[in-house]
């Protein structure tokens, strides 16, 4: 049996000169849980080249919608930001992650903080009913280096709201915190700081960040990723896995190449 299936391209949206995202078929088969990634690619030269992809679509959705980066000498990504609708992209099998509800304790307050196409999972997430009924506030936190680069996080959050079903599921519950660090902006800085100094808690109209009542999934560079874990456990937040519920996760945003 292969590895992965084949899916065909329905959609691609060029976000930057350095993002865009596309929509593919969906195998019927082919499960997982909001904020999962699967290994996906293209076949070249006769053998699959694969990569690590968040799904940012929501499990309940009929196709499927991917957020990547565009590297030019990218052995996948070279490549992959050239499809076009009717084309074959291949999807692994086997979805994995730690970005999941269940390596979360129970909690009042969710923060979903990303950088670049750190986004991907969370594009999923803020789309999944469930999140809205385990949470009373859910604070999407996005950093890029410009606004243009908000682009994918807007487009979604705003779908969300908008959404007839969703959009009541999500109204008053859901915050977005989009902030940039090369340009002006209504919200400028990285991630890390506006966490910290409790710029976004206070936008947000939240208590400090705390692990009595806050739980928090993080997704973006290596960098940011350490700089916030240091910053978890300095407030007594205890990371999460598939054995044992903690305060918050991390899955750094795979795709570099
Ligand atoms: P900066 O402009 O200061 O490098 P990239 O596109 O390179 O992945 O970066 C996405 C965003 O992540 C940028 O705004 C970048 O800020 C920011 N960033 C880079 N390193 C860190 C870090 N250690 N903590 C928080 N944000 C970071």
């Amino acid at each position: 049996m292969a590895a992965f299936y084949e899916a065909t391209v329905t959609d691609i949206h060029h976000w930057t000169d350095r993002l865009f995202s596309f929509r593919t078929t969906r195998d019927p088969a082919f499960r997982f849980e909001d904020g999962q990634f699967a290994m996906i690619g293209l076949e070249v030269e006769g053998r699959a080249l694969l990569r690590a992809y968040s799904m940012a679509s929501p499990n309940h959705d009929d196709g499927l919608e991917f957020f990547s980066i565009k590297v030019p000498n990218g052995p996948l990504t070279s490549r992959l930001q050239h499809i076009r609708i009717g084309d074959t992209v291949l999807i692994g099998k086997k979805p994995t992650g730690t970005l999941v509800q269940d390596s979360l304790l129970p909690g009042r307050n969710l923060y979903l903080v990303s950088t670049g196409t750190g986004f991907a999972p969370f594009a999923s997430i803020v789309r999944d009913f469930a999140v809205y009924e385990r949470y009373e506030r859910i604070v999407a936190i996005h950093g890029c280096r410009e606004v243009a680069e908000l682009g994918y996080s807007k487009h979604i959050i705003d779908a969300v709201l908008a959404d007839e079903y969703l959009g009541e599921a999500a109204a008053g519950k859901l915050i977005y915190f989009p902030t940039v660090t090369r340009e002006a902006f209504t919200n400028t800085g990285r991630v890390t700081t506006a966490l910290e100094d409790g710029t976004i808690s206070a936008k947000a109209g939240l208590a400090p960040l705390d692990p009595a009542h806050d739980r928090v999934m993080i997704c973006g560079s290596e960098a940011m990723l350490k700089d916030l874990v240091v910053l978890m456990k300095f407030r007594g937040f205890r990371e999460g896995s598939s054995s044992e519920a903690g305060h918050y996760v991390i899955e750094k945003a795979f795709v570099e190449k």
